[in-house]
């Protein structure tokens, strides 16, 4: 505790929605917060600051945000009545997007901030309590926010790191562009700053973070590629981590990395959508299905053990059954480790929601099943072929039972392990006995040499 704070600290709850971008934002904020006297605390009950970090991307992402104002409605009124007051921040995509809409529905909301103006919230939140009658900020500068936010590890041995921030892609379905703004991208030298900083704080494994991760040109560099080598060799980092990627920004430089330096973990997450070129067309992906598999196949002639892993929208206007016939063949040509798919969603806003031709709910809902049960028998097959190996894995944290820790394989795998002598931090072999659709159990393996 620090010494000049002379009362009691106050409770500040965040719930987080939606992309790694938001959970990062979220510490972020934490930080920012903290000199104020706000702690974190894990529910929000009795919180004196209760912010919500929100998602737009798909329409129950953003009814989420309202029938939670609703709840901290009554928060804010039992609180009130036992005389204390509480303050509620709307962050994140559905504040950028919707901000003046929320003003006007919800009175007890103090203030709305997007996600480039969180640099200001001391300042805000001082103004709201002096009862200003300012409850918006959504101004776009992603320059301005990272310069202004102190980076600090979280506590563990895994630190995401955000390098780019906004999207100029403009897939017709998203709503990113208009809620992130233009793609920016950080200077180099303060993406290694920062990852020094996260070593020396003792963590191990780095995951860069962008809404197109791939597509960075920072100021001082030559790109995505490069600026991976140069983190590279920063001491104490031992694992290189990306997402999310565009199969566009799928360079010569970062496939061959892939091949060339052991610190990039064999896991990536490329985003695809559609098997159909058709769709591809219409949702304005800047690729069609043979690039990707040639992408992918290039990623496997380099590093044969890569996990793929994906994103998928079915439904989308116009699909006809033979587009989505498409994706089934992609999918079971690919061979997916890990995916994500989705209903499409239309998007205020967005070009495909003026498109004709909205495809039925049932019919989408009836494609996303067959498409989930491929993609999950998928899932477990990945999962099971890494029965009866040694692999490397890194402590995360140790388990309910003494001996038993978790941790996480190259291939972004959950492991449960039996382990007496591993610390968190440590990268120890393991040999895997078991896998369930989402994780690996095993046991330390007898030599200290990683497979
Ligand atoms: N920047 C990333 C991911 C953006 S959002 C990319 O370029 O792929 C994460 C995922 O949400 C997308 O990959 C897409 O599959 C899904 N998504 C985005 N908009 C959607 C919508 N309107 N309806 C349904 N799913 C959507
Ligand atoms: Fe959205 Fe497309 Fe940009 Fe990804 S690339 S954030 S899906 S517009
Ligand atoms: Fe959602 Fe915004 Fe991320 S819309 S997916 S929180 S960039």
């Amino acid at each position: 505790m620090s010494e000049e704070r002379q009362s009691a600290p106050k409770r500040l709850f965040i719930e987080t929605y939606g992309c790694q971008m938001n959970v990062y934002d979220s510490e972020r904020m934490r930080d920012v917060l903290a000199p104020l006297g706000y702690a974190p605390v894990d529910r929000p009950d009795d919180a004196d600051l209760v912010v919500l970090n929100t998602c737009h991307i798909r329409e129950k992402a953003t009814e989420k945000v309202y029938s939670e104002i609703g709840r901290l409605r009554l928060h804010k009124e039992r609180r009130a009545a036992e005389g204390k007051s509480t303050s509620i921040v709307i962050a994140g995509c559905v504040a950028q997007a919707e901000g003046e809409e929320i003003i006007r529905r919800a009175p007890v909301v103090d203030l709305v901030v997007g996600p480039q103006a969180y640099h200001k919230l001391p300042e805000l939140i001082a103004r709201t309590a002096r009862k200003t009658g300012e409850r918006l900020a959504a101004d776009f500068s992603a320059q301005e926010k990272f310069d202004a936010l102190p980076a600090r590890a979280p506590d563990g041995v895994t630190a995401f790191l955000s390098i780019q921030e906004g999207c100029d892609k403009f897939c017709t379905f998203c709503v990113v562009p208009y809620t992130r703004g233009a793609e920016y991208s950080r200077p180099v030298a303060d993406v290694l700053a920062e990852a020094r900083a996260l070593a020396e704080q003792g963590v191990r494994e780095i995951t860069l973070l962008g809404q197109n991760v791939n597509a960075y040109h920072g100021e001082g560099g030559d790109g995505f590629a490069d600026l991976l080598g140069k983190l590279a060799v920063i001491e104490g980092v031992d694992r290189l981590r990306y997402m999310t990627s565009h199969p566009a920004e799928m360079t010569d430089d970062l496939i061959a990395l892939h091949g060339d330096e052991p610190k990039l973990m064999p896991f990536l997450h490329l985003p695809v959508q559609s098997g159909s070129d058709r769709v591809l067309k219409a949702m304005n992906r800047k690729h069609d299905g043979a690039y990707f598999r040639d992408i992918v196949g290039r990623l496997r002639d380099v590093r044969p053990d890569i996990a793929i892993s994906s994103d998928f929208i079915v439904g989308f206007p116009g699909e006809t059954e033979k587009d989505f016939d498409a994706t089934m063949t992609l999918v079971r040509d690919v061979q997916f480790a890990l995916a994500f798919s989705f209903k499409y969603s239309p998007r205020p806003g967005t070009p495909a929601a003026a498109m004709m031709a909205q495809v039925d709910d049932a019919v989408s809902a009836e494609r996303l099943h067959r498409l989930q049960a491929e993609l999950f028998e998928q899932q477990r097959a990945f999962n099971a072929a890494q029965v009866g190996a040694v692999l490397p894995v890194l402590v995360t944290g140790e388990g309910r039972k003494a001996g038993q820790k978790h941790g996480r394989s190259p291939y972004l795998q959950a492991v449960h392990f039996d382990d007496t002598r591993a610390r968190v931090g440590d990268l120890v072999p393991v040999r895997i006995v078991s896998a369930t659709q989402n994780a690996l159990a095993g046991a330390r393996a007898e030599a200290d040499v990683l497979a």
